[in-house]
């Protein structure tokens, strides 16, 4: 008998939309939806525990936990190593040992800004976020662990799922607060429910190694909160441009990050512009 998949980050963004998926497709072989109170990924007997559990022996492990917050990485780059790549790599070997998978979530993060890139591309990370994914891409590849490396840039998801630019600029212009968006840091985003449907179906469909997801429309975070603002049908005078540096952020942020898809585009066709990706959020 075939595993279980089990997803650890279903309180996330995207673990949400995993949820959504199971719910909608209600596929038999079932999964189990695991959160912090299972594994903490920053306790390594944790780790340990959940790669030697008998769910886990066999089974494909969606891996949508991380230490997301990209300047808390930078303050605390101890808890981001063990988070995002020794708990990441501890899990892909003790999947390889236990024949089981594994379908990681990686970031145009890995990459230097001078994109987009393809995922042929090597990795350059500017931030201690983007070198602890790229440690966790090293010790899947190098485990041996059936694989799947997702990665995915500025995934929009519902308000009720937690903080995404999606929310933070459709929050504050309907409540008719100004903000502040730059106008240098280039992405093409996707909805959290099209990664996690084509992540799945692609890992049915036995694509492994690296898959990039991404939307069909490349734009700065400007035009992407105005594209954002017009169909929430808010006040795009609200929207005020700045550059990155106005920001004064502790991590360098990728200026032209973004996703190039032609993988995707063969597997699934071509990519939904911003406007239609859009339509699939609630406003
Ligand atoms: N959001 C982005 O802009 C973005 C862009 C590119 C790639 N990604 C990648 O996509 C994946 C999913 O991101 P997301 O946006 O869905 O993240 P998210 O909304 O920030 O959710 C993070 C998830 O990780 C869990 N988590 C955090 N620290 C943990 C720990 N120490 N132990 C166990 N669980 C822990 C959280 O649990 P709690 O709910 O208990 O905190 C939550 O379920 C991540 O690998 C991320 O690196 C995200």
């Amino acid at each position: 008998m075939v595993a279980p998949p089990i997803v650890l980050g279903g309180t996330g963004k995207v673990g949400r939309a995993w949820q959504r998926l199971h719910a909608s497709t209600g596929d038999p072989a079932g999964f189990h939806f695991l959160g912090r109170e299972h594994c903490r990924l920053d306790d390594p007997a944790s780790v340990s525990e959940l790669a030697g559990s008998p769910e886990a022996q066999g089974a494909l492990l969606v891996l949508a936990a991380a230490f997301t917050d990209v300047d808390g990485c930078e303050r605390d780059p101890a808890r981001a190593e063990q988070v995002n790549a020794h708990a990441v790599g501890n899990l892909a070997r003790a999947l390889a040992k236990g024949s089981g998978a594994l379908l990681f979530y990686s970031t145009d993060f890995v990459f230097d800004g001078k994109g987009p890139r393809s995922e042929s591309d090597g990795p350059e990370p500017l931030s201690v976020y983007g070198r602890t994914k790229v440690q966790a891409e090293e010790a899947i590849r190098a485990s041996g662990v059936d694989h799947l490396i997702v990665r995915i840039n500025v995934p929009l998801a519902p308000p009720d799922d937690g903080e995404s630019f999606y929310s933070f600029v459709t929050g504050n212009l309907k409540a008719g607060k100004p903000i502040r968006i730059v106008t240098d840091q280039w992405s093409n985003p996707l909805d959290t429910d099209r990664i996690a449907k084509w992540s799945w179906e692609a890992w049915q469909r036995g694509v492994r190694g690296t898959l990039h997801l991404g939307g069909g429309t490349y734009a700065t975070r400007y035009d992407i909160a105005r594209f954002i603002a017009e169909y929430a049908s808010a006040d795009t005078a609200l929207i005020q441009p700045i550059r990155t540096s106005d920001l004064k952020q502790l991590a360098e942020r990728p200026k032209r990050g973004g996703l190039l898809i032609a993988r995707q585009s063969e597997l699934f066709g071509t990519a939904p512009d911003l406007p239609t990706i859009l339509k699939s959020l609630p406003k």
